[in-house]
């Protein structure tokens, strides 16, 4: 089978995870890196890229691609992948998919119109260890009860993407709860912002349409950065750390669940996205999941109440 041919657009710090899940993706090459900043450009280079470009249409232009990694910072992710997916690309966008739920509805209305697979980055998904618990709590009727975490100190958000932290980066804590629980019904929230900005508070208790019940929490401005999550089924409990490698703690029917889990190690989202071009399958974080994410995250800033 021939390669499909890849490119990354930014190559900041977090595409250099894009740039090794692709060099160790046997299915993919990677053709071309992009970033308006030549030094980015050149620190890229040593994924072993083909070609490199300062502007990403002339790339598209030169390069005969098949997948695109749209790894911008959020102002410009809508418009870069909605360009790619009318150049008949398959693409895939880094969180969040735009800066508001209008913009990955754009995106979706370019899929709609082009035969490419798209999918949002939502990384957390695709870690071994919470697809092995969310296997679990599937096989077990669903989840009945879930929680997350997601606290930093205080952190400076830019002007020109919107100072939203929950849009920003606790998105991965609230996409979290949907891969476990599904589709939300109701929200209510409290969020508020403390003494500056950089401190915003999030608390929400969400319902879920299969009856689950979640609560939210997100702190920023507080002791340390932590990232952790729960999720139960009946008679069943997972309490996952994902603020370093995963650590995961499993009880069952009153006991510690002593069985190790079931994993896919050195599974990713590449694997994932790669399954679903070659295979023509939907992907788990598509566009159209993606804009139920950033509604339930604009439903907590907005401090909904029902
Ligand atoms: N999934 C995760 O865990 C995770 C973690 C960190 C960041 N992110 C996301 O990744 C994205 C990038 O974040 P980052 O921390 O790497 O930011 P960054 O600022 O380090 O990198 C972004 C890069 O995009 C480049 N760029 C901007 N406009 C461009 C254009 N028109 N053409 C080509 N390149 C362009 C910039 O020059 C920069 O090098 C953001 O959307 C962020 O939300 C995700």
């Amino acid at each position: 089978m021939e390669k499909l041919m890849a490119a990354v657009i930014g190559t900041g710090s977090h595409a250099q995870g894009h740039l090794m899940m692709i060099k160790g993706c046997e299915e993919m090459h990677l053709r071309a890196v992009c970033d308006i900043d030549k030094e980015r450009l050149e620190k890229a280079k040593q994924y072993g890229a083909e070609y490199a470009f300062t502007d990403f249409r002339e790339m598209i232009d030169k390069c005969d691609l098949d997948v695109v990694y749209v790894v911008t910072q959020p102002n410009f992710t809508a418009d870069i992948s909605i360009y790619c997916i009318e150049h008949d690309l398959h693409t895939s966008v880094e969180k969040p998919p735009g800066l508001t739920s209008a913009d990955t509805r754009r995106i979706l209305e370019a899929e709609s119109k082009h035969n490419v697979k798209a999918m949002v980055s939502f990384n957390r998904r695709y870690i071994p260890e919470v697809l092995a618990v969310r296997n679990m709590v599937m096989d077990r009727g669903g989840a009945i009860h879930c929680a997350a975490t997601y606290n930093k100190p205080a952190t400076r958000w830019s002007d020109v993407w919107g100072r939203h932290p929950v849009i920003h980066d606790a998105i991965h804590h609230v996409d979290l709860l949907r891969w476990f629980a599904g589709d939300a019904d109701a929200v209510y929230s409290e969020y508020y912002v403390g003494d500056s900005p950089d401190r915003q508070r999030h608390n929400a208790i969400i319902r879920f349409k299969n009856g689950c019940r979640g609560v939210f929490m997100s702190h920023y401005g507080v002791g340390f950065r932590i990232q952790r999550a729960e999720v139960h089924a009946e008679d069943f409990s997972a309490y996952l750390d994902l603020t370093g490698a995963p650590k995961c703690e499993l009880y069952a029917d009153g006991k510690p669940y002593e069985k190790p889990l079931d994993l896919n190690p050195g599974f990713n989202e590449t694997h994932h996205f790669v399954d679903c071009i070659i295979n023509d399958k939907k992907p788990w974080s598509s566009i159209e999941d993606a804009i139920k994410t950033m509604e339930l995250c604009e439903a907590i800033l907005n401090g909904g109440k029902t």
